[in-house]
């Protein structure tokens, strides 16, 4: 049985990916320091797949943490989520992104080659391709970066490609659109400290009540109802590119790829779809533009059919009910949902 480490894997994406893992027949173990993730969801995880989960609590930035790991076990291969994401918040402390997400994927690979364990999976991000010009958007579009984060992430995929160039590493380069949903069960979900940037999240909130109203950043951008175009894709069908992604690196195949449904839907979209889940209309107001948003963003799915196989499974409804379940589970501590 392949066993596979995934860092942060107590985090949103991480989490889904271990039951997805874990459903696929590998072994998995998590290495989280819980600095931006529940201890709580560990317990779930259990609950979820029925077995103890193997948790190793440290940082990817500690080499000790990282040594006594790679003795301790024998991987097969490792998911990296491990990495600070919050665009606006790297605008603010550049530095902390720097030493998180990059030296945070040089020292998890000198940990790596040290034991021997060549085969990566690492989280990126479409924001590598900054300001796009061509839709749906290519892995061959231009690459740039329009905030610290987006840098460390377009340094990480560089840095990861240069490595192979003088070691055997098999390499996937994972560039995530829009994450959203929830695992059916409403056992595990996204879950941001604070106010959420983020749309659905959210929208979330407004339905339980917790925030007065949605607004909308701007409705003069030039798409058809003038609300900004994202390529929103359900968390669990991102969860199983990671498998498919394992499997191939398994099989010697590297590969960078967008994975996204190829549909792009607008904030009033999202807002009509998460209203009709919750069965009124959400309160909602348009506001001026937010700095750096782009008009629009949505993938060019067609190489990840090609080379993994991957298609997603979900629409924008049960996005929505997904992430509608979810936060309600949480209010209730998981009572209905046991
Ligand atoms: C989506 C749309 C907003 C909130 C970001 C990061 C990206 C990735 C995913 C890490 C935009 C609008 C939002 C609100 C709104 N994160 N919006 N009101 O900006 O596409 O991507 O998260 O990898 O790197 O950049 O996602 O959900 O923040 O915004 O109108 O209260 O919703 O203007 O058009 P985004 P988002």
């Amino acid at each position: 049985m392949a066993r596979i480490l995934l860092t942060g894997g107590a985090g949103y994406i991480g989490s889904h990916t271990y039951v997805a893992l874990v459903s696929a027949g590998y072994d998995v173990t998590i290495l989280d320091d819980f600095s931006n993730s529940d201890p709580g969801v560990i317990d779930r995880l259990a609950r979820l797949t029925g077995a103890e989960v193997d948790l190793v609590r440290g940082s990817v930035l500690d080499r000790g943490v990282l040594g006594r790991l790679f003795a301790s076990r024998a991987f097969d291969g490792v998911v990296h989520f491990a990495a600070l994401k919050a665009v606006g918040e790297s605008v603010e402390k550049p530095l902390d992104y720097f030493e998180t997400n990059i030296g945070g994927l040089i020292a998890l690979m000198q940990a790596m080659k040290a034991a021997g364990v060549l085969r990566i999976v690492f989280s990126s991000t479409a924001t590598v391709y900054g300001a796009a010009t061509v839709f749906p958007i290519p892995e061959t579009a231009p690459l740039s970066h329009t905030s610290p984060y987006g840098f460390t992430k377009l340094t990480c995929e560089r840095i990861l490609s240069q490595a192979a160039a003088a070691d055997p590493w098999q390499v996937g380069v994972l560039r995530y659109f829009n994450p959203v949903g929830a695992h059916p069960s409403g056992m595990i979900g996204e879950d941001p400290r604070g106010i959420p940037n983020n749309l659905m999240p959210y929208l979330a909130k407004v339905a339980l009540g917790e925030m007065p109203e949605l607004r909308v950043f701007g409705d003069d951008y030039d798409t058809p109802d003038g609300t900004c175009w994202r390529d929103y894709i359900h968390v669990v069908d991102l969860a199983r590119a990671h498998v498919q992604s394992l499997d191939a690196l398994m099989e010697g195949r590297g590969h960078v790829l967008n994975i996204g449904t190829g549909t792009p839907t607008s904030v009033l979209e999202m807002h009509r779809a998460y209203s009709d889940v919750v069965g009124r209309d959400l309160p909602m107001r348009i506001v001026g533009r937010r700095a750096g948003d782009v008009a629009r963003s949505y993938a060019d799915p067609s190489r990840a059919r090609a080379e993994l196989g991957f298609e997603a499974e979900h629409g924008l409804e049960e996005m929505c009910r997904s992430s509608w379940n979810w936060v309600q589970a949480q209010k209730e501590g998981w009572r209905f949902n046991s």
